[in-house]
C-alpha cells in the first residue's frame, strides 16, 4: 500500500492512502504528559495501543457504534477513515481521578453516582481547557445537534465499556473520546487506550494506564501488556 506523509501528532503519524476517504495511523512508543511539558519513550507502547485500539472499536461496532477503524495493518498501524476531526474532546467519568480530583476536591477513588460527561477545547496553545455547550456555539466548534450526539454516543460507550472491562476485572475509571465528521456522518474517532483511559485492577486497584507515566510509578510496558494480555483472554 502506498502511503504519503500527512502529519504528525504527539503518539501518532498519519498517511494519505490512494482513497482520499481513507489513512493510515500509525501508533508511536512517544508518551507526553502535562500538555507535553513532560515528554517520554514507552517501549512497544505503539503496538500494544494499536492493538488494544483495534479490539476496543471492533467491540464497538459489534455493539452498534460508529467509529472510523476499517482494520488493522501489520502491528501499529490501522487503517480508518478520514475524519475532520471536531476540536471537542468527551471525557466520560465515573470514579473520581486526575484533574477532577484536583479541580473539586474529591479524592481520588471517589465513586460518582451517574457519570460525568465533560468537554474540553481540543487546543494545544491553550492546553485543551474545559469548556461548556456555551463556549462550543460561541466557538462555532460543533452544532447543538452534534454535540448532542457526541454525548449521547460518549455515554452509551462508557456503559459498554464499563460492562467488558468489568468483565476483565478492570474498572473503567475515566476517558476522553474524539469525534469526527466524514460525509454526513459523525464517527467516534482517534484511539481508546490506556492513553486515553483510566484503567484500575478491580481487585487491587493497582493503575493500569498512562498515570503510571505521568507519575513515574514504573511498570508502565508491563501493565499496558496486562490490558491487552486480558482483552486477548477474553477474546479467544
Ligand atoms: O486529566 P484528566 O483527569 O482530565 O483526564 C481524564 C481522562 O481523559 C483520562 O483517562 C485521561 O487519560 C484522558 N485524557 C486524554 N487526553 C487528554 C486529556 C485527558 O486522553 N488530552
Amino acid at each position: 500500500m502506498e502511503k504519503k506523509f500527512l502529519y504528525e501528532g504527539k503518539a501518532k503519524i498519519v498517511y494519505a492512502t490512494e482513497n482520499p476517504d481513507e489513512v493510515v495511523v500509525y501508533y508511536k512508543d512517544a508518551a507526553t504528559a502535562f500538555d507535553g511539558k513532560k515528554k517520554g519513550e514507552i517501549e512497544n507502547k505503539g503496538y500494544l495501543n494499536a492493538q488494544i485500539s483495534a479490539y476496543i472499536f471492533k467491540y464497538l461496532e459489534k455493539q452498534g457504534i460508529k467509529t472510523h477503524f476499517l482494520e488493522l495493518v501489520g502491528e501499529r498501524e490501522q487503517r480508518v477513515k478520514r475524519l475532520s476531526i471536531i476540536p471537542v474532546e468527551v471525557v466520560v467519568r465515573n470514579i473520581a481521578a486526575g484533574s477532577l480530583s484536583k479541580r473539586l476536591g474529591l479524592p481520588e477513588g471517589t465513586d460518582l453516582p451517574f457519570p460525568v460527561v465533560e468537554l474540553y477545547y481540543k487546543n494545544d496553545e491553550l492546553g485543551d481547557p474545559m469548556i461548556n455547550h456555551y463556549h462550543v456555539q460561541a466557538l462555532n466548534l460543533a452544532t447543538p445537534e452534534e454535540i448532542k450526539y457526541m454525548e449521547d454516543t460518549a455515554l452509551k460507550v462508557n456503559s459498554l465499556l464499563k460492562e467488558f472491562f468489568d468483565s476483565l476485572n478492570i474498572l473503567l475509571v475515566d476517558f476522553k473520546l474524539e469525534f469526527g465528521r466524514f460525509k454526513k456522518e459523525i464517527l467516534l474517532g482517534d484511539e481508546i487506550s490506556p492513553d486515553t483511559c483510566r484503567f484500575w485492577d478491580k481487585d487491587t486497584r493497582e493503575k493500569l494506564d498512562k498515570d503510571r507515566f505521568r507519575r513515574d510509578l514504573g511498570g508502565v510496558t508491563e501493565a499496558y501488556a496486562e490490558i491487552l494480555k486480558r482483552i486477548k483472554e477474553k477474546a479467544e
